[in-house]
């Protein structure tokens, strides 16, 4: 079965809500110079276009649909939907949510493959997200599967939030996290889970550096391109 583009080199970087895997996959990107994947900005991009376009949440037609058609573009560390640079309205505790709604949709997911998929391009690709492992690039060389206590990721949520001005509230974040980590861990198609041969980190007592040592020499075993970086 041919499901990906195993010609590409590909890093999978999944876990659960606000485990680090952003922080780590564009570390891995700059040091690399290879192309980024971050899924869940697709399903968040796609959540806001159907706000926008008065596509309720539960219509998996309409919005797959929009998924069909998704303009979307990852430049310079910033997300493109039709030319327009979303920022920050992606990046909201309810933009998280209603992503999380549209994701077990089948058909939104399908519609998604392909696009993500596309994305393998040479000299490499670090993609993020959920299923990267387990479904998208099923054939990638080096699988990063990143987990942390609820507690420890609403916490590094907080200060993330705060750092960029957002009025949040701990127990409020630590409840979403775990509504989050069960709608994304029990849905059926594609739900959160590490891939039989991903390599498994608790980052729960690790700092962000530390987590990108343990991964960098981890992915320096797959490929001595790190070495050169
Ligand atoms: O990683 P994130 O918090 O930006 O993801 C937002 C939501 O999108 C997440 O709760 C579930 C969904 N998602 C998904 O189902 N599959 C992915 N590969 C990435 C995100």
């Amino acid at each position: 079965m041919m499901t990906d583009a195993p010609e590409v080199p590909v890093i999978a970087v999944d876990g659960p809500s606000g485990v680090g895997k952003g922080t780590l996959a564009r570390a891995l990107v700059q040091r690399l110079h290879w192309h980024y994947l971050e899924s869940g900005a697709l399903y968040r991009a796609l959540g806001l276009l159907a706000e926008r376009r008065g596509v309720a949440l539960d219509d998996a037609r309409g919005l797959a649909q929009l998924a069909a058609g998704l303009e979307l573009l990852f430049a310079d560390g910033a997300v493109w939907l039709d030319g327009e640079e979303l920022g920050d309205s992606i990046r909201t505790e309810a933009a998280g949510r209603r992503a999380s709604q549209i994701a077990p949709l089948p058909a939104v997911r399908a519609a998604l493959l392909r696009w993500q998929r596309r994305c393998a391009r040479p000299p490499g690709l670090v993609a993020d997200g959920r299923d990267m492992g387990s479904v998208v690039f099923p054939s990638a060389a080096c699988k990063i599967f990143l987990t942390a206590s609820a507690e420890a990721r609403a916490m590094r949520r907080f200060k993330q939030l705060r750092e960029k001005g957002f009025n949040v509230n701990i127990a409020r974040l630590l409840r979403d996290i775990r509504e989050r980590d069960w709608r994304d861990s029990k849905r059926s198609v594609s739900p959160l889970k590490r891939a039989g041969d991903a390599f498994e980190l608790d980052t729960t007592g690790l700092s962000a550096d530390e987590v990108m040592a343990v991964v960098f020499k981890r992915v320096e075993q797959t490929w001595p391109l790190l070495k050169r970086g």
